[in-house]
């Protein structure tokens, strides 16, 4: 930006009342009297009521300007309880730079429109604050990750197998060979842990999921880390630590994003350690049901709200996870395995404590119908210098939900890909 232009944010202050700035911005509203105009001023800072008089030179191109225009106008920062921000400018000149045409979203749209003119929703004041704070969740992991010394290291979209199960696998051609789009970064992370031992990534997974519920996408942002050494409760902590730190930097740093979304944030101020943590088994008293069970996103809400905490749910049976995931040596019917549930959302981290041996990991492959020659790779890793080991992966967008409020997980990512919408 050059040192001419000032952008709201700054311009809203008292150290700037009484003095000119000029500002590149857009018209967020407009309303027009006999002798005077009011524009909202909107950059990515803030917004701003301005105020052109009829004998102002502004005027000509005042009355020409539409809502959602981008201009550059001059004028002076003056204190006003009454404008909508605290401030008003009274505008001396104004410039426009791209003339809008009428802006297909006015008020009180459906969903579904609003998704089809997403490229337009985009700048919204509904979605921005959101997209702030997403912003600011990523930050967190990343100076979390740098504060406890570990690497970020990527892993590649196009895999030969899967590590989640084959009903959601995206099927790709690849050069003529059957590929598919990646479900998680964890097998290749096996990999690098025993050059990096403390890594961790943020990259997007592919699931083609076919259910429609508000906390499902097709393409998700996926935060996942992997840890030599780590053993399944110190995995927990580890989680614990994480999440406490997303919610203190949030609160810290989005103060005003929650605000303007009305997300009532006592309940994120009172999260502390240790986060509850409930058997499968005794999930299933909770709820009534019976072993083998699979809870629905339903049941997992529910749990959270009546215990009034964050839950782990942990010790789930072995064929209800996944084929890598470590089998409790005093419980032998479940796995060292535990999903973090969030309020209003449910499952946001799923992790567990991983088989290092060989022999016990080819059986597991066998048990779950697996190919073992399309792991070999995978499996050669408990070959050379195997180590005990964890890891987890948390589901960035149901970790925006939960932050900022939003009820469905198709406002928390800016262009959401779901079995129904491909574009924009
Ligand atoms: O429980 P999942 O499938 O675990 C894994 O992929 C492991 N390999 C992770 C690991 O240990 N490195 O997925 C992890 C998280 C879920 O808890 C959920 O938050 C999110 O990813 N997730 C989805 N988010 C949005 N849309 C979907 N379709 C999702 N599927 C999973």
């Amino acid at each position: 930006m050059s040192d001419k232009f000032t952008h709201i944010g700054s311009a809203l202050s008292l150290e700037q009342d009484g003095k000119v700035v000029s500002l590149r911005c857009w018209i967020h509203r407009k309303r027009g009297q006999k002798e005077l105009i009011f524009l909202i001023l909107r950059d990515s800072t803030g917004q701003i009521q301005a105020i052109i008089k009829k004998d102002s030179e502004a005027w000509k191109e005042a009355e020409k300007i539409t809502v959602e225009s981008s201009c550059e106008i001059t004028g002076k920062v003056k204190q006003d309880r009454r404008a909508p921000t605290g401030y008003e400018l009274q505008v001396t000149k104004l410039k426009i730079v791209g003339l809008s045409e009428a802006f297909p979203i006015q008020k009180d749209f459906s969903e579904e429109y609003l998704r089809k003119v997403r490229h337009l929703w985009v700048r919204s004041t509904k979605l921005v604050p959101v997209f702030k704070i997403r912003s600011k969740i990523f930050e967190a992991i990343r100076e979390f990750y740098t504060i406890k010394g570990y690497y970020e290291i990527q892993s590649p979209s196009f895999t030969k197998s899967a590590s989640e199960g084959g009903s959601t696998l995206f099927k790709v051609d690849y050069f003529g060979e059957p590929a598919y789009l990646t479900q998680s970064w964890q097998l290749y992370a096996e990999a690098l842990m025993f050059g990096l031992e403390k890594i961790y990534c943020i990259a997007p997974s592919f699931r083609a999921e076919k259910s429609r519920t508000r906390r499902h996408l097709s393409e998700y942002w996926h935060h996942e880390m992997e840890t030599a050494w780590m053993e399944f409760d110190d995995l927990l902590k580890f989680q614990e630590e994480l999440i406490i730190f997303i919610v203190w930097y949030v609160l810290k740093h989005c103060e005003k994003e929650l605000k303007e979304l009305g997300r009532d944030t006592s309940d994120l101020k009172k999260i502390t350690a240790p986060f509850k943590r409930l058997k499968y088994k005794d999930a299933l008293k909770m709820l009534g049901k019976s072993w083998g069970y699979d809870l629905t996103d339903d049941d997992e809400r529910k749990l959270v709200a009546d215990l009034g905490q964050l839950v782990f749910l942990t010790h789930f049976p072995r064929d209800m996870k996944a084929f890598y995931m470590k089998v409790d040596s005093k419980d032998k019917k479940v796995v060292l395995a535990a999903d973090l549930l969030i309020p209003g959302v449910g499952e946001t981290i799923g992790g567990s404590q991983r088989i290092d041996d060989e022999k016990e990991l080819t059986e597991s492959i066998k048990l779950f119908k697996l190919k073992p020659k399309d792991y070999d790779w995978y499996i050669d890793l408990r070959k050379y210098g195997s180590v005990p080991h964890s890891g987890f992966g948390l589901g960035m967008e149901r970790l925006v939900m939960w932050l900022s409020g939003t009820e469905h997980i198709m406002d928390t990512i800016p262009f959401p890909r779901t079995k129904d919408r491909l574009e924009p």
